[in-house]
């Protein structure tokens, strides 16, 4: 699939533009702050219903503006499809598939496939688990509208499970009515544990193939799924740590304390890997996604690449570029590198700068 049309007003620092991207690799290059990652953030909204920044959807609503609209144009294999977005600063914002207005954000997901690489995918392998089952819950989510639900639930039953632990501390005898919620909690636990579980199977063999490509077969990558607590192991969990939840007021098993183990020959990456083993298992795990969207859906991502080139060395570079040939990419840069140049043609060269958009084509301010 592909983006064959951007229009947006009031979106952060983009006052007003509208754009056709080309087919094949969008290069947007201009200085610091100028407004890239801005525009890659649209897209991403327009796919995920999401920003990738932040959780406050008014914080992209321009300073100047009163509220941001964004419409994307999209060619699928055999059909076109919509998406606009609407946000507002004090109200819910708006999201219409086909210029129907959708009710639940499940009902986004599917329209648009996006992959983002960005320096930021580090913190997937260096921070805290959280990181690391926000990117499982963003990649299942568009994959699949029962995972999406079924993660909803789970989060609203754990949600009322906490809440009844603390009323039981005040009210010993309403223990009795626990089970109510634990058979749901378990029930949709243990949908997610298996939908993970599987995902994380079918990553792990294609992340290793690429991370061999990119080592030249130096490094033997391992990404495997940690759960809190095993599979069909959740009731007995919850039922032996009873008294502790209640005196803690909270659920102390479950997915929502998973996490991903990243190994390398063994040993974890996070604390063993140099920087740099790091940074190409990150880049491994997402060029892993773009596949496992292709086999799951059978359309093509569309990449969102924000200034990952000037982090990776010649030979990733080029790998990088390589893979993503023949897929749409919105690519941004401060400094056009050389492994880049090839692939720029007058129509997919964009110029960023001060919030407006351009195809001006200029490469070291130069007019090409
Ligand atoms: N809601 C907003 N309205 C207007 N400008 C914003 C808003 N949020 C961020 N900005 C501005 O956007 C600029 C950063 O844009 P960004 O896309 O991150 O830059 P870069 O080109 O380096 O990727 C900053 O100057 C910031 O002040
Ligand atoms: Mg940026």
């Amino acid at each position: 699939m592909q983006i064959s049309e951007v229009s947006l007003q009031g979106f952060r620092n983009l006052e007003e533009l509208s754009l056709q991207p080309a087919t094949g690799i969008n290069v947007f290059y201009g200085k610091n702050a100028q407004g890239k990652t801005n525009f890659l953030e649209s897209l991403y909204l327009c796919a995920t219903g999401r920003s990738m920044r932040t959780k406050y959807d008014w914080q992209m609503v321009g300073f100047e503006a009163e509220e941001s609209h964004i419409r994307l144009l999209i060619q699928k294999n055999n059909r076109k499809e919509r998406i606009d977005v609407h946000l507002k600063r004090d109200t819910k914002k708006g999201i219409a598939r086909n210029g129907v207005p959708i009710k639940k954000l499940g009902d986004l997901f599917g329209t648009l496939y996006t992959v983002v690489f960005s320096p930021e995918d580090l913190s997937l392998i260096k921070d805290g688990p959280a990181e690391r089952r926000r990117f499982l819950d963003m990649e299942l989510c568009q994959l699949s509208r029962i995972y999406y639900y079924d993660l909803q639930q789970y989060y609203r039953i754990l949600k009322q499970r906490n809440n009844l632990l603390k009323e039981i501390q005040k009210k010993p005898p309403l223990q009795e009515t626990l089970f109510v919620w634990d058979t749901q909690l378990i029930d949709y636990g243990e949908r997610v544990m298996t939908a993970r579980r599987d995902f994380l199977q079918r990553l792990d063999i294609i992340a290793a193939e690429k991370l061999n490509a990119l080592t030249g077969g130096l490094d033997q990558l391992k990404i495997a799924y940690k759960p809190n607590c095993e599979l069909g192991q959740m009731a007995e969990r919850l039922e032996r740590n009873i008294q502790r939840d209640i005196y803690l007021g909270s659920t102390n098993f479950g997915p929502h304390k998973d996490d991903i183990l990243f190994s390398i020959d063994g040993k974890e990456v996070k604390s063993f890997g140099s920087q740099g083993q790091q940074r190409t298992t990150a880049l491994a795990a997402r060029l892993a996604e773009i596949d496992l969207i292709r086999e799951e859906t059978g359309e093509e991502p569309v990449l969102l690449l924000d200034d990952v080139l000037s982090e990776l060395d010649e030979t990733r570079q080029r790998y990088l570029m390589e893979s993503i040939d023949g897929l749409q990419a919105f690519l941004t840069c401060t400094g056009i590198e050389d492994v880049v140049k090839k692939y720029i043609s007058k129509d997919n060269l964009f110029y960023v700068e001060n919030g407006r958009i351009t195809s001006e084509n200029r490469i070291d301010g130069e007019k090409v």
